[in-house]
């Protein structure tokens, strides 16, 4: 199975969402590819709708740990899965250092959406200061150790996401990370999970993936799939997506 995962970010609103929803519902999905789209959260509910009878899967951006109750501005796994979300992404660099979502967050976001049966895409990844001081396999064992140790699951429970934060764009632009490096990255992760789980979980990289590169990192043999930003977000785009993981 490949993976073709649209993170909307807060690119799109309300209208713009519904817009974009209902140009990829004539989009084909073949059976090979699973497709998830990560609308606002506003926009959630009517992007569902637009999606309704295609086989695009739905995603929280992110998620509250706490199921209900006196949690200000939150919104829960568990009210996403309520909602119909069959995704979440748990650990996005744009929530551990814009919003300051610690190691330990991520472990209880993670627990949340294991216990509603949401399928978590932890995302880790290194900075630019990481590298400067020589601590990618660091970074990448600290987040994987505190989010898995002591997990027990099932393959079709969990997707990891290699994203490094200095790949990530900002509003379309960045430097992609070379899809070799993409690769040995993945490959390194691949073996630190053993450490913690009994079976292998799918992998997709994340960072400035666009029509443009996309054949190069599905070309890899660690990827699984690919998680999208701001490229998601033009319909023109897809139709590349979508050969490039039918391939
Ligand atoms: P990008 O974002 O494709 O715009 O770099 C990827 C992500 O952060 O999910």
């Amino acid at each position: 199975m490949n993976y073709l995962f649209a993170n909307w970010k807060m690119y799109l609103n309300l209208a713009a969402s519904v817009e974009l929803a209902n140009k990829l519902a004539h989009v084909t999905v073949p059976d090979k590819v699973t497709v998830g789209i990560f609308p606002n959260t506003l926009a959630f509910s009517d992007v569902k709708a637009e999606l309704k009878d295609t086989r695009f899967g739905l995603g929280a951006q992110n998620v509250s740990y706490t199921p209900l109750g006196a949690y200000t501005g939150a919104t829960s796994a568990l009210m996403f899965k309520e909602a119909g979300a069959r995704y979440a992404l748990v650990g996005h660099s744009e929530r551990r250092y814009l919003f300051g979502e610690t190691n330990e967050d991520v472990r209880k976001k993670l627990e949340a959406c294991l216990d509603v049966g949401i399928i978590p895409i932890l995302c880790i990844g290194e900075t630019a200061a990481d590298i400067a001081d020589e601590k990618i396999e660091y970074r990448l064992k600290k987040q994987l150790m505190k989010a898995l140790e002591n997990l027990s699951l099932t393959p079709e429970q969990l997707i990891i996401c290699y994203e490094p934060v200095w790949a990530i764009s900002q509003a379309g632009v960045g430097t992609a990370c070379e899809p070799s490096v993409a690769e040995e990255r993945l490959v390194f992760i691949a073996n630190e999970i053993k450490n913690y789980l009994a079976v292998a979980v799918p992998l997709i990289y994340g960072g400035s993936v666009g029509a443009d590169n996309i054949a190069a990192y599905m070309a890899q043999p660690s990827i699984d799939g690919v998680l999208v930003g701001h490229a998601s977000t033009r319909p023109e785009e897809w139709e590349h997506f979508i050969t490039a993981l039918t391939v």
